[in-house]
């Protein structure tokens, strides 16, 4: 039976003394979430058990945009038939003042200073949504304290996320283990998004070059090309449809930095689509300088 619980005390209740694995998310639930629920359930069930707890909580904190925020969609009476369809234990919806309201487990200051010393948080993501990750973290850090997750899933989608949630929970949180779940793609290859849901038809239709432009790349590295090549690949799709606007390409490593070595890469993205935005990435492997 999933329970549904909004104050820290009815959190603590429906935990018990349970291990638990988190899949922390904004709700506008859709098939992308339930990839991440599966893997939560498989972690579980290879962990005593453990129960699946889902946070959906709209995190005003990673928001430059107030309008964005404003609209982003609510709707627990679905997002709670979705998580309980899929076998989720505890929906915990925290009140701002649930999550904000104590002491914070981790100051801003010491999530600053992870953040500097990255080198990854001011570029890509970073550079186009300024505060984004500091915010992004702050809700992750609160997140944690309350949950006390041995593990957590997050979406290779935000790669870059991913990244600095690793690094938190590397240096700040270690006794949680970071789970990295695949992009769940559509049957055009898009990858699920909520954003996804802003965009008519027509929108759609053109914001599926995003797909075949990381196809492109994913083919000239395979080829042999290195990341100048393999970003020429990728923009020369981009740039054949103008209706699809990149904001940026870029071949990157595990740390989400500019590549310049051979080995493991991906190419991350991020693009304008009639006003909506969109990023997604693809792992390769680069042969070549
Ligand atoms: O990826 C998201 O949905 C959010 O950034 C997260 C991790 C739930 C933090 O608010």
């Amino acid at each position: 039976m999933t329970r549904l619980v909004h104050t820290r005390g009815d959190l603590a209740s429906a935990l018990a003394n349970n291990s638990r694995v988190l899949i922390p998310t904004m709700g506008a639930l859709h098939l992308g979430h339930k990839s991440l629920v599966e893997s939560a359930k498989a972690y579980a069930a290879n962990h005593d058990g453990a129960l699946v707890v889902m946070s959906i909580f709209v995190n005003p904190l990673q928001f430059q945009d107030s309008h964005d925020l404003e609209v982003y969609p609510r709707d627990l009476v679905t997002d709670s038939a979705l998580a309980t369809e899929w076998g989720v234990d505890v929906i915990w919806a925290p009140s701002e003042a649930d999550i904000y309201g104590g002491d914070a487990p981790v100051s801003q200051e010491r999530l600053q200073t992870l953040l500097t010393g990255s080198q990854t948080a001011d570029i890509l993501e970073g550079a186009s949504r300024p505060g984004h990750f500091l915010g992004v973290l702050t809700a992750v850090s609160c997140l944690f304290d309350a949950v006390r997750p041995q593990a957590a899933c997050f979406g290779e989608k935000d790669f870059q996320q991913l990244v600095l949630v690793r690094m938190l929970a590397s240096s700040l949180v270690p006794n949680v283990e970071i789970l990295a779940v695949p992009t769940s793609r559509d049957e055009w290859g898009m990858a699920r998004s909520s954003r996804l849901g802003r965009l008519d038809e027509g929108g759609l239709s053109k914001a599926r070059v995003i797909p075949t432009a990381l196809a492109a790349g994913v083919e000239a590295a395979r080829d042999g090309s290195n990341a100048a090549g393999v970003k020429a690949a990728v923009l020369g799709e981009l740039d054949a449809k103008p209706a699809v606007r990149p904001e940026y390409v870029e071949v990157v490593d595990d740390a989400c930095l500019p590549i310049n070595a051979v080995g493991p890469a991906r190419i991350v993205l991020a693009a304008q689509v009639d006003g909506v935005r969109i990023i997604d990435n693809q792992p390769i492997d680069l042969k070549a300088i």
